[in-house]
């Protein structure tokens, strides 16, 4: 008798090893299956499937989007595809001559209106929160962008990080995302119509070691989306954590474009066009993730293995970048004490 007619034999003979290798079948069947399913809800998401159209929260009809981090890289671009798709800009960040010059190109090419308010929201100073009130009072806000955001400087272990930037995370990623919100809700709540779209990152949602801070106060802003996103629903709110993986900026420090890392303008591109979408995200309420490579990245991450694998997997690489920058900061320091 060969092997697997024994194997087909003993089967026969035990009723019990026979339900518990089908119940296995089974479940493996299934899980198989959601895997597929979710694979296949994920194309369709990324590249069938339409975004709200931004003219249901008020472009072109005078509405204004508010957007914070407003002069450089994701914020700039939301800043020019929000004003292309004639919603007037107020624009916020801390260079006056960048948010200047951004305003000067806006006004040109889209014939829309532009106000501008320079401040640093590591200071957190009550009076910058005042003037934005002020300004918000005189216009109807239909977008509000929540991109600014700061981070550590080089990776760096928490019990190692410097009081002053562990005080400007909080300030500016939790604190100044609080105090905006806050301040344009009424606004929104009073026509019954909004878009909240906050600028969110993948190391919100898996623990970063030695970017420790910044990776906190990211989830912060996921959970605090979806929270805020039950909250408003009913309200024709839309809140959106939108889970960000690299793009190029001065921020990622990464200069050239490549599949995993978009330049702003075509990253920006698939967020504004997938509103209300989850593509990648959809496991997560009120999150989204719609830049192609993204999303695809994002599936393989939470579908093959362990939660811990890829802290892991975190740590060594950011450890390693820290050696780098630190290598870098003696070699600049080296040369600097030479001239
Ligand atoms: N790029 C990525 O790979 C990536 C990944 C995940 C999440 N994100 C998130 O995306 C958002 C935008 O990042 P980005 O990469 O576009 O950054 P960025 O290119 O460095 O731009 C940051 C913007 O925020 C402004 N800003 C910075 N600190 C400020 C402060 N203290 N007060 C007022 N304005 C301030 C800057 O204005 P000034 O130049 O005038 O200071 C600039 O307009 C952030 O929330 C970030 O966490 C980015």
């Amino acid at each position: 008798m060969s092997l697997s007619d024994k194997f087909l034999q003993i089967l026969q003979d035990n009723q019990l090893v026979t339900l518990a290798v089908a119940s296995l079948a089974i479940v493996g069947a299934l899980s198989l299956s959601s895997k597929i399913l979710s694979f296949l809800k994920l194309i369709f998401d990324v590249y069938v499937r339409p975004g709200k159209s931004l003219k249901s929260f008020g472009a072109g009809g005078g509405a204004w989007a508010v957007i914070t981090g407003a002069s450089d890289g994701i914020g700039k671009e939301f800043a020019l595809q929000l004003a292309a798709a004639k919603f007037n800009v107020l624009l916020i960040s801390r260079t006056m001559s960048k948010l200047q010059e951004l305003s000067e190109e806006i006004e040109k090419k889209y014939q829309v209106d532009t106000k501008l308010y320079a401040m640093d929201f590591c200071k957190g100073d009550p009076k910058d929160y005042e003037k934005i009130k002020e300004i918000i009072s005189t216009i109807e806000v239909g977008v509000l962008i929540n991109n600014v955001g700061t981070n550590h400087e080089i990776p760096t272990p928490f019990d190692l990080e410097t009081d002053e930037i562990i005080h400007n995370i909080v300030e500016v990623n939790i604190a100044g995302l609080l105090k905006v919100t806050k301040i344009v809700l009424p606004n929104m709540l009073s026509r019954n119509k909004g878009l909240i779209l906050n600028i969110g990152s993948f190391s919100g949602m898996m623990g970063t070691p030695y970017l420790s801070v910044y990776s906190g106060s990211k989830s912060f802003m996921n959970t605090w989306s979806q929270a805020i996103g039950a909250e408003l629903q009913s309200k024709g709110i839309v809140v959106e954590n939108v889970n960000t993986y690299f793009v190029v900026s001065a921020m990622s420090k990464v200069r050239r474009p490549s599949y995993l890392v978009p330049l702003p303008k075509p990253y920006v591109k698939s967020i504004l066009n997938k509103i209300g979408v989850p593509g990648g995200a959809s496991w997560v309420p009120f999150n989204s993730i719609n830049y192609p490579s993204h999303a695809f990245a994002n599936w393989i991450i939470t579908n093959s293995f362990s939660w811990s694998f890829w802290v892991n997997q975190a740590l060594v690489q950011n450890g390693n970048t820290r050696k780098r920058a630190l290598r870098k900061r003696e070699r600049e320091a080296a040369a600097a004490k030479s001239q």
